[in-house]
């Protein structure tokens, strides 16, 4: 007698003799007749002791006692159920294991919610005891599927001649520009380690070694405020190799994502459609469209200049730009829903939110005071209102304009039903901005990262107007993966790092190692990291990063179950020279 997988028995099976081990999902006890849901991570089956067809006492007597959530060994043969018994929901609905054993393993407690595919339980609960919300199918399933898609990963890198090299854990700050994870260390008493913000030096420094083509599966680290597509530990697909250039990466990404989508019943079509960073802020305010859907963004700042309405003459002499998004059947949105999307607006930066309603023969507006009819139906030419549409304004700095807009286009389009969810639809945003300017603290920021190659030398001499050699993959309005070709001269290096604002002796304190590493024969080269975690939450269709996480972390960035971060022992501190003074 062979063990069998409870989720995997079909019709085939009949007659075979079986064992099953697993997890009691259901008893059903009608005296001598009881059906056992039997779960293991396959799935559900159904087993029937049965006094008439073998079961003795002490079978039926571990069967009665056998409740949700006991370990149970199985016996049997499987049969197949009568016609009208069959249930089609279940994978496993036209047959049932005759049990002539059941032997208890182990015994549960009753747990403190009830382990069903559908659950109402409170999700800090299910957290907290995690290892019970796993034994639910719709979880076991897509840890399932991350396993298969890295499993594929590995294989496909593998074929295109890439290493997998790990790299250290407890390393030095590199700057991917969120917060550093640091830990102290006994030995080194007020020195701390920071763990990665993501491999990025090392593997460019497998490229200097001359390894070629590098890969890792690669868990990442980052101290930043949490949101539904981020956790503070994660895990990328890291990708470097020499001698490429843009070309290279894309194919051999459409490749990578071409072979694994499928594993989740998702066709992917290549090459994907690439868009410049510029467009794709102009077409939809972001540089992560979601092209499944219109309602893009319109420029109306040339429309507006002529109008004598402060809003809009304030925006456009301070250099800002008038935009709106026009939203078909807008214009039956109620006073109040208008009134919602313009406090949303507000809450996101925007000064308020200007209106036209395209119905009748004349069109409304919020500021139809400052505005003629021709200049209304000019607007209606521009954006090519339809009758029955909104067009929904707003002036400003232009930053903030895209922003708002693009928050309110993703929010109408939700709330209207207008998103394809069956749709996958990739791009590559390419053609960055090298830096972006901060003016909080009024300096410029790599908007990648320090590393990344600009499009050429003399663009570092203008900050304000270097292009990188960046580009993002996106799938439905999701940063999937991001990279660029790197710098590989130390002397483009160091002036990189002074438009940073960096210091020579500061570059050298923090990045020395590989200033230096670059004066040896850095060859050319580049890579991208891809987001596994928002990968598989996408092909599994999960709503959140914690449903493909075996043991994610809360938005508090908790983790629930073994109760983490928590003080330590003052032992501990000690051994490591530290005292803890809290600041408020
Ligand atoms: P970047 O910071 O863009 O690039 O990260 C690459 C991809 O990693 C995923 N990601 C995250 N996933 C979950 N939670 C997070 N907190 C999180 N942060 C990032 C995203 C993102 O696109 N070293 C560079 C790569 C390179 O230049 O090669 C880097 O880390 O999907």
């Amino acid at each position: 007698m062979t063990r069998h997988f409870a989720g995997t028995l079909r019709l085939e099976h009949v007659g075979q003799q079986i064992i099953l081990k697993g997890w009691v999902q259901k008893n059903r006890d009608f005296g001598d007749l009881i059906f056992l849901d039997l779960r293991d991570r396959s799935g559900i089956c159904q087993v029937v002791i049965d006094r008439g067809r073998g079961a003795n006492d002490e079978t039926v007597n571990a069967a009665k006692e056998a409740r949700g959530e006991f370990v149970v060994q199985i016996e049997g043969t499987v049969a197949a159920r009568a016609e009208n018994v069959r249930n089609a929901k279940l994978p496993t609905g036209d047959i049932e294991v005759v049990a002539t054993s059941v032997v208890i393993l182990n015994r549960a407690d009753t747990p403190p919610f009830a382990i069903e595919d559908d659950t109402d339980a409170a999700e800090e609960l299910r957290l907290q005891y995690r290892y019970l919300d796993l034994r639910r199918q719709p979880l076991t399933k897509n840890l399932m599927l991350r396993h298969k898609i890295t499993f594929a990963i590995r294989d496909y890198m593998n074929r295109n001649g890439f290493l997998e090299i790990e790299t250290p854990i407890l390393t030095k700050s590199t700057p991917e520009g969120a917060r550093d994870y640091l830990v102290p260390s006994r030995v080194h008493k007020g020195n701390f380690y920071a763990l990665p913000q993501s491999p990025q030096i090392f593997k460019q420094l497998c490229m200097v070694a001359g390894l070629e083509r590098y890969f890792q599966i690669a868990r990442c680290f980052r101290d930043e405020d949490l949101r539904r597509d981020r956790q503070p530990e994660f895990t990328q697909v890291d990708v470097e190799a020499s001698f490429i250039d843009e070309e290279f990466i894309y194919s051999m990404i459409e490749g990578l994502f071409a072979e694994i989508f499928p594993l989740a019943g998702i066709e992917v079509k290549t090459p994907f459609p690439r868009m410049k960073w510029q467009e794709a802020m102009d077409r939809f305010g972001i540089d992560r469209p979601d092209t499944r859907f219109g309602m893009e963004l319109v420029d109306l700042t040339s429309w507006a200049s002529d109008i004598e309405f402060a809003p809009f003459k304030d925006a456009i002499a301070a250099g800002g730009s008038v935009r709106a998004i026009l939203v078909s059947r807008g214009a039956s949105f109620t006073r109040k829903r208008v009134d919602e999307l313009t406090e949303y607006a507000k809450k996101l930066g925007a000064g308020g939110l200007m209106w036209v309603k395209f119905e009748g023969s004349e069109p409304n507006a919020s500021f139809k005071k400052f505005v003629d009819a021709p200049t209304l139906d000019l607007l209606r030419e521009i954006t090519r209102a339809e009758p029955g549409s909104l067009a929904l304004i707003v002036a400003g700095k232009t930053t903030m304009v895209w922003d708002v807009l693009a928050n309110l286009r993703l929010r109408v389009a939700r709330e209207e039903g207008m998103i394809p969810e069956d749709r996958f639809d990739f791009v590559w945003v390419t053609n960055f901005p090298l830096f972006e300017w901060d003016e909080e603290s009024q300096r410029y920021f790599a908007r990648h990262h320090p590393f990344t190659s600009p499009a050429s030398v003399e663009d570092l001499e203008d900050p304000g107007k270097a292009m990188a050699r960046a580009y993002d993959v996106v799938l439905n309005g999701i940063e999937l993966g991001g990279g660029s070709i790197r710098i590989n001269r130390s002397d483009v290096q160091s002036k990189m790092f002074a438009a940073l604002g960096i210091s020579e002796e500061d570059a050298k304190k923090r990045f020395g190692f590989l200033l230096e590493a670059f004066r040896y024969g850095a060859p050319p080269h580049g890579g991208i990291a891809l987001g596994v975690d928002r990968m598989v939450m996408l092909m599994a269709r999960a709503e959140s990063l914690r449903d493909v996480i075996a043991f994610p972390k809360t938005a508090r960035a908790q983790d629930l179950m073994c109760d983490a971060p928590s003080e330590v022992d003052e032992k501990q501190l000690s051994d490591l020279g530290i005292a803890v003074k809290m600041t408020p």
